[in-house]
């Protein structure tokens, strides 16, 4: 017989509590509300919404600027830069936030917008692979998936790419770490509810890579998925791992019609 998650969470220490956080549900949210589905933006505190909501304030503009220095970059043994081939990128790139991960057939798998960045590096510019969480892979996938910023998500989980959504989805619902607990039983029992200092919201991913203020600078979306991991002790898997690859298209897809708001803040 299983406790409840909330019982093993105060056991734990974890320390969930009901709301009475100034989370409001009389707010009119505007674009970060869509039916059922509220943007990480609606939870967050009034003075990080402040700086989100100014893209001059917003210190993740300065990745999205280097992103948009490296678009002309020529590097590798192709002579080539992203422009080359792709020139204006707000016209080529228009769709990548809202539609990736993808299934890519010559790998058999799913894709996300890190991995196809890298492999254009590689296979069409013949240059070096960016580390993950480099300044540089951060600031170009920022910069791609910022083009569609206010685009609603709009994944594709049906034919090839099926199998991989269901193992993304199974993957959301199932218990793990020595808490014992899965995804949903934060961002979907206890959305609005505070975790120690931290008010939970729906985990949404349409805003990333994201700024975050405990990071002090912008983290992807697997960062996050390792840190969410790793506060139930459970083993964290790897930056593009298939894991986080599949589970990054759930939760796009649990997302559908939120808007694209790379870059965001965030607590
Ligand atoms: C013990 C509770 C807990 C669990 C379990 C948990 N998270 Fe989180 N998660 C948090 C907290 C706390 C935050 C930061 C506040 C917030 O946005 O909810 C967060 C934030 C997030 C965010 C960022 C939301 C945004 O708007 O920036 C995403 C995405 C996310 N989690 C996904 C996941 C996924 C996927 C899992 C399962 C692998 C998971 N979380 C499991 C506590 C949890
Ligand atoms: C030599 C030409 C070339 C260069 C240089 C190049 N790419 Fe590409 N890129 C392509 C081709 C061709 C495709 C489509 C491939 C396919 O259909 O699988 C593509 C696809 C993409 C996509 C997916 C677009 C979509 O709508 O699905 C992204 C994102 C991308 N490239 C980013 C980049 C970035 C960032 C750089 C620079 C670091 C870059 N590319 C450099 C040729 C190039």
């Amino acid at each position: 017989m299983r406790r409840s998650v909330v019982a093993i969470a105060i056991a734990t220490g974890l320390g969930l509590a009901g709301a009475g956080s100034g989370f409001s549900d009389e707010m009119d949210w505007g674009p970060y509300e869509v039916g059922d589905l509220r943007s990480g933006y609606t939870f967050a505190t009034a003075a990080t919404r402040a700086i989100q909501d100014d893209d001059f304030d917003n210190p993740a503009f300065l990745w999205v600027d280097y992103g948009e220095e490296l678009w002309t970059a020529v590097e590798g043994e192709a002579g080539k830069a992203c422009a080359s081939c792709h020139q204006d990128a707000s016209d080529t790139m228009a769709n990548v936030g809202a539609t990736y991960p993808v299934f890519y057939e010559p790998w058999g798998k799913l894709m996300n917008a890190e991995q196809r960045i890298n492999q254009c590096r590689t296979e069409n510019m013949k240059a070096k692979a960016w580390k993950w969480e480099s300044r540089e892979l951060l600031s170009m996938t920022a910069y791609v998936k910022s083009q569609a910023r206010g685009k609603p998500i709009d994944v594709t989980i049906d034919g090839k790419a099926a199998p991989f959504y269901e193992k993304g989805k199974a993957f959301y619902y199932e218990r793990r770490g020595q808490l014992d607990m899965a995804c949903k039983n934060c961002h979907e029992d206890n959305a609005g509810n505070m975790i120690r200092a931290n008010l939970l919201s729906q985990g949404q991913s349409n805003g990333f890579p994201t700024y975050r203020l405990k990071w002090q600078g912008v983290g992807s979306l697997h960062r996050r998925f390792r840190g969410c991991n790793k506060q139930v002790r459970a083993e964290p898997f790897g930056y593009g791992s298939d894991e986080y690859v599949n589970l990054e298209l759930f939760l796009a897809h649990r997302g559908q019609g939120l808007p694209v708001e790379t870059p965001a803040v965030r607590n």
